[in-house]
Order: structure tokens, then sequence, then C-alpha cells
């Protein structure tokens, strides 16, 4: 028997709207103590706590200079692993992999130092045991899940964005094949996450924009997502409501700590929201747009967020609850709004701007579908290519204001600053 609560969800539903889930299972994990703070960098004595560890961070003086400061207090490592690269690749992991394997003495943790590729090399690093060729083998013939082994890891975010530092996967790019793998396991949530928000200070523009639009596509696609729940878009929310809010004044004002803290406290919370949905669309869609034109994986992922938004209105009473949170109560104004948050940071809509024809967009539009984080996603595909269709047009033709608030403006205006 349906329950009044139930009722008068079903009831109060637009024509096509999806019946909502409030009566099925659900449930939210996530293990990873988080100690947040300016200042919080200071504890990773007591986190080391004497352990035999590996430090991987970047190589550049920025990141030597934090790392002398992780040293000085826990101890010398057992290695330093500085090389790492952004989308960390099989060849590139495969060295850092090697150099774990050259201690006489195995690690007992495993101290990231460090952005999202930072953290997901530590955590290719945590199941490899010094050998590339298991995780390899795993992720691509999905053979010798009992080789791969399990090193605490100790998270330090330095990019507002990620949220590796809180979830189970890794992004691993097989950059040759042009294929994106995630590395999932249960035992790769870090031990801890130091979230020192002081860490971020020294990002440049593009970075704190490219890192925080991640964090903002997290929060949605955790919303817009199969798997989504009350307590994961209770995250999400305040994540997406906070990004939106404290990104443009911080784009202008880099060295602000208040606003560096709150943009890492939403990275933090879009991380818990998505460690239990994952991704979706936006995610599936961005991995061959980032192998193959380049575009940076915050942008790639977020540059087709109001055309999803566009797409899913309507499609589950839940998700438009949540949307409405953010948005507010007429979620096509909030489509304008997020359009115009974007191209207002230098950031087109339009895949054509990121270097992809259309033609190539929409059939990776299709092809995003078939994907693992394709199929989270809850709106149907030719709504998609219909949302496409519309802000395309929208953005393309000088005087039509249904993509944007500002119809007066030049389209070539609109695009890239
Ligand atoms: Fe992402």
């Amino acid at each position: 028997m349906s329950s009044t609560r139930e009722t008068f969800l079903r009831d109060s539903e637009a024509p096509g709207t999806q019946a909502s889930n409030v009566s099925r299972q659900w449930s939210f994990y996530n293990p990873v103590q988080v100690t947040f703070g300016g200042g919080a960098l200071s504890r990773i004595s007591e986190l080391v706590d004497g352990r035999r560890y590996v430090l991987v961070t970047y190589g550049d003086p920025h990141f030597r200079e934090i790392a002398a400061r992780v040293i000085a207090s826990a101890g010398e490592p057992l290695v330093v692993i500085d090389d790492v690269s952004p989308n960390p690749s099989f060849v590139s992991l495969a060295t850092s992999c090697a150099l774990l394997g050259f201690p006489a003495e195995s690690p007992e943790a495993i101290v990231a130092l460090g952005g999202g590729s930072v953290i997901d090399t530590a955590k290719v690093l945590s199941a490899s045991s010094g050998d590339f060729e298991r995780v390899r083998r795993y992720l691509v013939d999905h053979e010798g899940e009992e080789a791969l082994g399990s090193v605490p890891i100790i998270a330090i975010p330095t990019t507002a964005g990620t949220g590796s530092e809180v979830t189970c996967w890794a992004s691993v790019w097989d950059t040759g094949a042009g294929r994106k793998y995630s590395l999932s396991r249960p035992n790769l949530y870090p031990e801890h996450a130091l979230v020192d928000p002081e860490l971020t200070l020294g990002m440049p523009r593009m970075l704190t924009v490219s890192t925080a639009l991640d964090a903002l596509s997290h929060s949605l696609e955790s919303i817009w997502n199969v798997n989504a729940n009350p307590v994961s878009t209770n995250f999400a929310v305040l994540a997406a409501s906070e990004i939106l809010e404290v990104l443009p004044p911080l784009a202008t004002d880099l060295a602000s700590l208040a606003m560096r803290s709150r943009m890492a406290t939403a990275a933090l919370l879009a991380g818990l929201a998505f460690s239990n949905t994952r991704t979706a669309l936006a995610h599936s869609l961005s991995y061959p747009i980032t192998l193959q034109y380049g575009v940076p994986h915050g942008l790639a992922c977020s540059f087709s967020l109001p055309m999803l938004l566009r797409a899913v209105i309507g499609q589950d009473g839940e998700c438009d609850e949540g949307l409405r949170r953010i948005f507010g109560e007429d979620l096509l104004a909030g489509v304008v709004r997020l359009t115009d948050f974007l191209t207002d940071l230098g950031v087109s809509v339009l895949a054509e701007d990121h270097g992809v024809p259309r033609d190539v967009f929409c059939d990776l539009i299709t092809a995003a579908y078939a994907g693992e984080r394709g199929r989270n996603f809850i709106g149907p595909k030719d709504l998609v290519l219909v949302a496409e269709e519309q802000q395309w047009a929208a953005l393309s033709r000088p005087g039509d204001d249904a993509g944007r608030s500002d119809s007066t403006t030049p389209p070539a205006n609109r695009r890239s600053k």
C-alpha cells in the first residue's frame, strides 16, 4: 500500500515525470577519516605514526617545499615518487610502481600530496605492490584480483575538486590505446584525508577554475544518477550551491583563504556525494574529449552540464527536487544561470569551442550512453540530443534567448573568453 507521502509525490508530479523512489532501499558508506582546516597538515606526523611510508607528489619547487614540511614532521620516507604527470598513464604508472618495488622494506603507508593525479597514482601504487602489471592485468583482462595489494593511503589534496581523497577508485589512462579505465576497489579508500585549504592558495586561476568545475560536475552528476540517495543528494546540493556562489569571486581573488576554504569544503562534499553514486553522462562524455582533444578534465566534464540539466528536467521527482534546491523553482531558468555561470568564467558550453566538431560531439553523446558512467544518467538519449540542438540554436543565433540571459550579445562574445 502506498504511503501518504508517496501518493502526494506521485499526484503532484508533472506529466511525464517518473514515479518517485521514496520507498526504495538505499545505503550510504564512506570510511575515510577526514581532518579539515587551516594548518591541518601539521597532523601528518601523528597520522604516519612512525610507519615506513612512501611520499607521492609532484616535482616542482612549490610541492618540494610542502614535501619538505611533511618529511620534517613525519620523518624520512622510504622513497619519494615525484614524477607524477596529469592523467596518469600506463607508461608513467609502470615507472612509478617500479620505484615503489625498489625499497628493501615494503611500505606501511603511502602519503599522497597533490591533486587528483597524485592521489590516483597513490591508489595504483597501493594496489600494485610495486608491479604495475598486476594492475594492468586486472584492468584490461579482468584477471588477478587476488594478486592486488593494499597499502593504507593518507591523502593530502592540494587542489579543490577531484574528490579522490574520499573515493575508492582511480582513473588510469591508456593513452596509447585511447582508453580510460577506473581502478575501483573498496580497500582503496584512503585511510585519512587531510584537507588543508592553505595548500590550495598557490593554485593559478585556470587550475582553480577547472578543478572547481570538476567538483560542480561531481555534485550534479550524483543528483541525476540512478544511484542517488537522500544523503548523497544532500551533500551534492550543498556543494553545487556553494560552488555557484563562491567560484566567480574566487576566480578574481585567488589569495582569499576564506573563499579557498569554502571551495575546499564544497569539493569535499561533492566528493562524499559521488563516492556513493559515481559520476554519470557528463563524465562518460568527457573521457574521449580529454583523450582525443586534450581538453582538461574539469572543463571536459563541465561544459556539457547545462545541456544535461535541460535534458533531465522532469525525469525524476527526487532529482527535480534536488536541482530546485540549487537553481530555484524554474529549472529552465537554471539552465540559463548555469550557462551564464560557465560562460562568465570563460568556459564555453559549445563543444565546437573546445575543438570538438558538432557532429562528432553528437556521436560521442550516443557512445557515452554505452559507458559504465553513462548508464548512471537518468535522462534519455533523445532528450539529450534535443537539448544539444536547442542549446546550439540558442547560442549560435543572435536574438534567440532560450539558452542565455543576454540575447543581444553576439555569439562570438558568448564563447570562450
Ligand atoms: Fe571528475
